[in-house]
């Protein structure tokens, strides 16, 4: 792996100015969500974030490609949500074009930061809540999971900041979910299931 400042050179030549500008957000709060949680690599989650969206300007045929050369099984669920396929695609994009940065740690967050999945490690719950409420989203929903998250998470309190950390994500789920209800759009289940396995 190389410094970041080279990976990030080489990550804005992958996407529009806007989305480069949110990366920067996400690596932003990933990296001072990192220290409230000990065996979380600072500089392995700022490579994790800078890659999470590498895949997103890819037009959704080779998304699909992507995702399937990486041995993922996309369900039909997966194909009508064509705004999480990105996430899917991303290790194997990463593996192909970046393949100094293809630590497993990487290849499952940028994989689940979109929707996330059960059994979720600590490392990808980072790189999701990050993703959500980086500091450059101004809807009032990411506001009030970033402030809940500055003003909850404690130095050397590991239990504590970890069931912060699932309060967090089971809120932005959420509130995703009642907006997808409001627009009359169907939840999705991976999301879901993992909302359901993190509530008390
Ligand atoms: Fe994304
Ligand atoms: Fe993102």
């Amino acid at each position: 792996m190389n410094n970041l400042s080279v990976l990030l050179e080489t990550i804005s030549s992958y996407m529009s100015e806007k989305r480069f500008r949110h990366t920067l957000g996400v690596i932003e709060l990933a990296k001072s969500l990192a220290k409230y949680f000990d065996e979380v690599d600072d500089e392995l989650i700022s490579y994790a974030a800078a890659l999470h969206d590498v895949a997103k300007e890819r037009p959704y045929t080779e998304l699909v490609e992507l995702s399937e050369s990486y041995g993922i099984h996309l369900s039909s669920e997966d194909l009508d949500t064509p705004e999480a396929l990105h996430s899917f695609a991303a290790p194997a994009l990463i593996l192909k074009d970046f393949p100094d940065y293809s630590h497993p740690d990487i290849l499952s967050a940028v994989k689940n930061h979109t929707l996330g999945d059960v059994g979720m490690s600590t490392f990808d719950k980072l790189i999701f809540i990050s993703d959500y409420a980086e500091f450059g989203r101004n809807n009032p929903h990411s506001i009030t999971v970033r402030e809940y998250l500055i003003s909850n998470l404690v130095e050397n309190s590991v239990e504590h900041n970890l069931k912060i950390l699932d309060n967090a994500i089971v809120s932005a789920i959420e509130s995703t979910e009642k907006y997808l209800l409001s627009k009359g759009k169907k939840i999705n289940s991976r999301s879901n299931k993992l909302k359901e396995s993190l509530l008390p």
